[in-house]
């Protein structure tokens, strides 16, 4: 068997190190430059500094087929497939950030023979712009489509393989395909443009379907429909499908907030008013809000009130903070004058920097101890299985809003909690408590 093609990663971060250690496991080298040294030594040690489920024992198992490296030298003496996985944050105007996309640009240079695999999610038409730059170096579009807390499984089963070349590049997007080939995923061959915004396109729909699923479920409370019913119906429809119909306080993480807004800036800068994003990123920051409202239902003031968060992180299986509901919720709290404590199993020391003003508790039950109410903001798999009678007892008012329609409202309310959830009919009574 022929030995398998060497890979260059740039960028260990969570994109960059998945990358590497699924290539490495599929039998390939792989060579991955990072620029932080910290973070090269971290890994050099063996331990992962970021938080996703399989990973670390997946790097430790192919410990002999990665590299871990801070310079550039290296990654260009060997590979041809540099793939660049570094970080495009959005910057205030809402456009992506590309410099440290630039940067990598500008230290790969543009040495013949070799192809940059553009993983980063950058605005359309950024491929072409790179290869004007650097016209030897071959440009290949590749985006990833990982999820956060699933990556391991969806970096090997992948529902589908983008690889976007240009005219008499053939041979980059060939290689490309063969490194993906035993994934025996469909690989779609475009130019880089299409490909570019296969990613944007595919982001800001998801991030429709849930903002369109939350405003369905406002209309439920209206209504007095169930949204969880509702979406069940829905999705069971093949043209619609049942995958991100979860109603609740809103999506969050870096990708879908970050790519909803660049296409969305990307269409202006063209002259086009993309319209229904407005929308989509509206509903999703009003959503958060609504929670305040299901609070003042039961109580009469926030004012020296201690909320309990339960969960942090924007999912679980994740201690990513960024664009997370629980900054926004507990800005809001704060703003009301309530004292907020929170509690996540993951996500604790991330956030701690983030949410100077939140007291950190250390299980769930701390942290409703002598609560006027707790709000449910990430879903973790721990929280079905809190003691709920338990809880009504500790809580100085036994309230729970449950901002991802997660928990079984009945039995809740059987245990004494009155349960609040999102476009699902109250299982609590309506009065004010305190
Ligand atoms: C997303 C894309 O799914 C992935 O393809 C891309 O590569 C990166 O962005 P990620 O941000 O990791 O992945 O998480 P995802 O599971 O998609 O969830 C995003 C947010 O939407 C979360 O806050 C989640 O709670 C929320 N969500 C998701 C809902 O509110 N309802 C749903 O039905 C699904």
């Amino acid at each position: 068997m022929s030995e398998k093609e060497p890979i260059g990663v740039v960028g260990a971060g969570w994109v960059g190190l998945v990358t590497a250690a699924c290539f490495a496991e599929l039998g390939h080298r792989v060579v991955v430059r990072e620029i932080v040294p910290e973070k090269v030594e971290t890994l050099r040690r063996g331990d992962v500094p970021i938080h996703e489920p399989g990973l670390p024992e997946l790097i430790e198992r192919n410990g002999e087929r990665l590299v871990f490296t801070t310079e550039m030298s290296e990654l260009l003496d060997g590979p041809r497939l540099l793939f660049v996985c570094v970080q495009t944050p959005p910057t205030y105007s809402g456009d992506a950030d590309l410099s440290a996309v630039q940067q990598a640009v500008e230290e790969i240079g543009d040495p013949a023979g070799k192809a940059m695999v553009m993983k980063s999610t950058v605005p359309v038409g950024t491929g072409r712009t790179i290869h004007r730059e650097a016209p030897d170096l071959a440009y290949v579009s590749c985006p990833e489509f990982l999820r956060e807390g699933t990556a391991l499984k969806d970096f090997m089963e992948p529902d589908r393989i983008l690889i976007g070349t240009d005219p008499g590049e053939e041979w980059a997007g060939d290689a490309v395909a063969e490194v993906y080939e035993p994934l025996g995923a469909p690989i779609v061959r475009t130019d880089i443009s299409s490909a570019e915004m296969v990613k944007l396109a595919s982001n800001a729909f998801l991030a429709t379907k849930i903002s369109f699923i939350n405003e369905i479920a406002n209309v439920c409370e209206e209504l007095g429909a169930d949204v969880t019913d509702v979406a069940r119906g829905m999705g069971l429809d093949d043209r619609i499908g049942a995958r991100f119909l979860q109603a609740g306080i809103g999506y969050g993480g870096s990708c879908f907030t970050k790519d909803v807004s660049a296409l969305k800036m990307l269409a202006a800068n063209s002259g086009y008013h993309f319209q229904l994003l407005n929308s989509v990123i509206e509903v999703n920051e009003l959503q958060k809000r609504r929670v305040m409202a299901k609070l003042s239902k039961h109580l009469d003031s926030l004012i020296g009130k201690r909320v309990a968060l339960l969960g942090l992180a924007f999912k679980p299986d994740t201690d990513d903070m960024r664009g997370a509901s629980s900054l926004v919720l507990a800005a809001r709290l704060e703003g009301e004058s309530a004292n907020v404590v929170a509690y996540d199993p993951v996500a604790r020391d991330a956030a701690a920097p983030l949410l100077p003003g939140v007291e950190m508790a250390s299980s769930a039950m701390d942290a409703v101890e002598g609560a006027d109410a707790a709000i449910l903001v990430t879903e973790w798999p721990e929280f079905a299985k809190l003691d709920w009678a338990e809880v009504a007892r500790r809580m100085n008012t036994p309230l729970l809003v449950d901002g991802r329609n997660f928990l079984d409202g009945d039995a809740i309310t059987a245990a004494g909690v009155i349960y609040e959830a999102i476009g699902r009919p109250s299982a609590g009574d309506r009065s004010v408590v305190g």
